[in-house]
C-alpha cells in the first residue's frame, strides 16, 4: 500500500521552544516512578494556593451576568484604556496610544511582529523569558543577546552592547523586574539604555509584567519610558501576576514617545489587534477594577513572599556548590551551579532522584561556561525548607563521585 506522507509543520516552528517542556517528561516519569513532586517551576501564582482579590471577580461576574458577552472594541473597552492610562501617568510614562490584548504575550508579538522584518534583529537579554526567543523564532527575526551579570546584581552588560547594534537592529527588549534572575535595573541602568535607544534609534520593548512585585522598602521600579519622552517605548503589563489572574489572558502595551512618528507603528499594531477581534471582553472589566483601587491583595502578600524569598536564597547560599544572586522584585531566583555537571542533566535528576522541579538555566540562557537553574519561591515555607533538603542531598551525592 502506499505510504501516506506525513503532514509537515512550517520551518518556522522548527526553532519554537520553551525551557518548561524538557522538564515535563521528567516529571512525568518521576511521577509514574511514584515520586512525591515539589513543583518550583511554574511561573503561577495560582498554581501556589494565590487567587485574584474578590472585587475584581466580582467585576468580571458582573460583567458576564451584564452579557457583556459580546466582542468588544479590538483594542479594549475604554474604561480599561482609561484606567491603564492613569496607571502609566502615574507610572510617569506619558501614553500615546494603549491596547489590550490576550495576555501581555499577545502584546509582545505584536509589538514585535509590526515592528522588525524577518531578517532583522533585535536585543534580548541572556537570560531572557523563553517567549522571546519563541517569537523572534517564528517571525524569523534575528536575536542578539547582551548578557546580565551575575557579579553586578543582574544589572545589562552594557559596555560590549553597542558591538551588536548593526543597520538592522530595531529593538531592545528589556525585562525589569526580570524573569529568571529577580533583579530590578537601577535609574543609571536604564538612563544608559535609553540613551543607546536614542543614538541607535531603537524601539525599547520594556516588559514590566511584575512591576508591583517589589521586595526591598529602598528599591523603587522606574518604568523606562518614564526617563525617554523622546524615545519610542512599548510598555508589557497585564493582570496575570500583580492581581494573581493569569487565567484571565488580559494584558496590554503602552506606546509612548514622540507621536509624529508613531503613527503608522500604532495603526500597524491595530490592525493586528483588529485581525483578532478582541481580548476576552467580560475579563476586560477587571483592568478598571484593580488599577483604579490600591492593590491591598497584594501588599499583604508580599511580606510573606519576601519570608519566603529569605528562607529559599539564604538556605541555598548555605549548599556547597551553590551561589544565589538575592532576587529583589517578581518570585523567582537564579542560583548558578559550580559543579562540572550540565545543567539539562542536574534539572533531569534532581527531579527523577528527589522530586524537586525546577527548571534548567539553559532554557533562558546563560554565559557560556555557566550553569544555573531557576526556581520559585511561591510555594509555603515547608515546601520550601524540605525541596532545600533534597537538592543538598542530591548535589552532596553528585558532588561526592
Ligand atoms: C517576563 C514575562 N513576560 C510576560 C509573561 C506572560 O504574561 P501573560 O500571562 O500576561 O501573557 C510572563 C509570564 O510568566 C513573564 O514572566
Amino acid at each position: 500500500m502506499e505510504e501516506i506522507p506525513k503532514i509537515k509543520p512550517a520551518f518556522r516552528t522548527n526553532h519554537v521552544e520553551y525551557a518548561i517542556r524538557d522538564i515535563v517528561e521528567a516529571s512525568k516519569e518521576a511521577k509514574r516512578a511514584g515520586k512525591e513532586l515539589i513543583y518550583l517551576n511554574i511561573g503561577d501564582p495560582v498554581q501556589y494556593g494565590f487567587s485574584p482579590p474578590e472585587n475584581i471577580l466580582k467585576a468580571v461576574c458582573d460583567a458576564l451576568f451584564k452579557n457583556y458577552n459580546s466582542y468588544s472594541d479590538s483594542v479594549g473597552i475604554p474604561e480599561a484604556v482609561e484606567a491603564i492610562r492613569n496607571y502609566a501617568l502615574r507610572k510617569g510614562i506619558k501614553p500615546v496610544d494603549i491596547y489590550v490584548t490576550q495576555g501581555a504575550s499577545e502584546a509582545i508579538e505584536f509589538a514585535i511582529s509590526a515592528l522588525v522584518n524577518p531578517g532583522e534583529n533585535i536585543l534580548l537579554p541572556c537570560p531572557c523569558y523563553p517567549l522571546y526567543q519563541a517569537i523572534v523564532a517564528k517571525f524569523e527575526i534575528r536575536p542578539r543577546y547582551y548578557h546580565l551579570d551575575e557579579e553586578n546584581g543582574w544589572e545589562p552588560e552594557l559596555d560590549n552592547i553597542e558591538k551588536l547594534i548593526d543597520k538592522n537592529t530595531k529593538a531592545i527588549i528589556v525585562i525589569n523586574p526580570n524573569n529568571p534572575t529577580g533583579a530590578i535595573y537601577s535609574r543609571e541602568t536604564l538612563q544608559r539604555i535609553v540613551d543607546l535607544a536614542r543614538k541607535y534609534r531603537l524601539v525599547i520593548f520594556s516588559d514590566e509584567i511584575y512591576d508591583q512585585f517589589i521586595l526591598e522598602d529602598n528599591i523603587e521600579h522606574i518604568s523606562i519610558a518614564s526617563l525617554a519622552e523622546d524615545v519610542p517605548v512599548v510598555t508589557f503589563n497585564g493582570l496575570s501576576k500583580n492581581y494573581f489572574a493569569p487565567g484571565f489572558r488580559i494584558g496590554w502595551g503602552i506606546i509612548s514617545g514622540p507621536e509624529e512618528i508613531l503613527g503608522d507603528y500604532i495603526e500597524a499594531i491595530h490592525k493586528l489587534a483588529r485581525a483578532r477581534l478582541c481580548a476576552p471582553h467580560p475579563l476586560q472589566f477587571a483592568i478598571p477594577e484593580a488599577l483604579n483601587n490600591e492593590n491591598g491583595h497584594l501588599k499583604k502578600i508580599l511580606s510573606v513572599l519576601k519570608h519566603r524569598r529569605d528562607i529559599l536564597v539564604n538556605g541555598l547560599n548555605q549548599i556547597e556548590h551553590i551561589t544565589c544572586v538575592k532576587p529583589v522584585g517578581a518570585f523567582y531566583a537564579f542560583p548558578r551551579l559550580h559543579l562540572e555537571i550540565s545543567d539539562l542533566e542536574f534539572t533531569k535528576r534532581l527531579i527523577l532522584e528527589e522530586g524537586v522541579v525546577v527548571v534548567h538555566g539553559s532554557g533562558f540562557g546563560q554565559k557560556p561556561g555557566t550553569r544555573h537553574f531557576r526556581i520559585v519561591f511561591l510555594p509555603e515555607e515547608e515546601k520550601l525548607y524540605t525541596a532545600l533538603e533534597k537538592i543538598e542531598r542530591f548535589i552532596k551525592k553528585i558532588s561526592s563521585v
